[in-house]
């Protein structure tokens, strides 16, 4: 892998980038006016299988539509998941994952909860690498954003009658972005939602699946309409305990003691939320994982959120029941 050395815990063989691939630097981008806008790139991976097989080592084409059965799988079930990672620039030229094989068995866990065929993490993590370097010259210059890497898994074979899909699709695409939210690295204005619920128990909420993402659409848009940069939303049970926001996590900070809901089968095991309870730890703080009443937002020090794509935000205001 010569001169790349990532942030992954094993070195992985990577044969020299295609010969085709451009070898320009940077692709050309006006850099400092990066958002979380899709900015299509050269090349996406892509690999298919049947039900009940495994995928084999997919190959990179150029980034474009795809085509699918009207009866896919995804297009009628939503039979379907989807990871967010980042590939980031250092000043030494080095390119860093964050944490790959931790997207790979999140995706393999989503996929055993919606019945479909998963890559390996191997798999996984060599076909992040690849795409990343087939696309190096998206990778913004370092301070100025990440590639952002959206792994997707889906059930493309077609299907009538509700069943899982016959064959699927891994593919992963990628795109440079900067801030997710238009505030920037200001603070959130949170809007805690008491109509809508995000998941229930039992249900899917721990897992990726592109399900749980257009059912949040009516709240969010309501709120942002209304001034709020997110929604937070409250477990479906009690409407007491705050869950997460629409796509990441929360923590509540006291003193020495940072509090974040646990990971009980409704909200995503966010992997920014892992690290941060891991480097929370070695920094001599207290972590708790456990319900965190609603209450408790109005005694905290501190509140933030925690993502792939927000990154560790802090929050400056949550409106509840009419009160900020
Ligand atoms: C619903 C939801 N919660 C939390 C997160 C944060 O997870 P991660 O830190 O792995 O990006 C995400 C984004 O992936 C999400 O979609």
């Amino acid at each position: 892998m010569g001169r790349y050395n990532w942030f992954t815990s094993q070195p992985y063989p990577l044969e020299s980038p295609n010969p085709s691939y451009s070898d320009e630097e940077y692709a050309d981008v006006d850099w400092d006016s990066l958002g979380f806008g899709l900015m299509a790139t050269d090349y996406m991976y892509i690999t298919k299988c049947c039900e009940g097989q495994h995928f084999e080592e997919g190959q990179l084409s150029r980034y474009g539509n795809i085509e699918l059965s009207p009866a896919a799988g995804v297009l009628n079930y939503g039979q379907g998941l989807f990871e967010g990672t980042k590939a980031y620039r250092k000043e030494n030229g080095r390119v860093l994952l964050f944490r790959p094989e931790q997207n790979a068995i999140r995706m393999k866990i989503g996929a055993e909860r919606m019945c479909m065929a998963s890559p390996s993490i191997e798999h996984f993590v060599h076909a992040l690498k690849q795409t990343v370097l087939a696309n190096k010259r998206w990778i913004p210059p370092p301070g100025k954003g990440s590639l952002y890497l959206r792994p997707l898994l889906l059930g493309t074979g077609p299907v009538l009658g509700l069943a899982p899909a016959p064959e699927y699709t891994f593919l992963i695409y990628a795109s440079p972005v900067r801030n997710y939210f238009k505030e920037g690295s200001a603070p959130l204005n949170l809007h805690v939602e008491e109509n809508f619920d995000r998941a229930s128990r039992r249900g899917t909420g721990n897992v990726k699946t592109i399900s749980n993402y257009a059912p949040v659409l009516m709240a969010q848009t309501t709120a942002k309409k209304r001034g709020f940069s997110d929604v937070l939303y409250l477990d479906s049970a009690t409407k007491k305990n705050l869950e997460e926001v629409s796509s990441c996590n929360i923590f509540i900070a006291k003193g020495k003691c940072i509090a974040t809901p646990a990971t009980n089968g409704t909200i995503l095991s966010g992997i920014t939320r892992k690290s941060v309870i891991e480097i929370a730890g070695d920094l001599g703080y207290q972590v708790e994982e456990r319900a965190v009443g609603v209450d408790e937002l109005i005694e905290a020090d501190e509140v933030f959120c925690t993502g792939t794509a927000v990154g560790v935000a802090p929050v400056g205001s949550i409106t509840y029941q009419d009160k900020r």
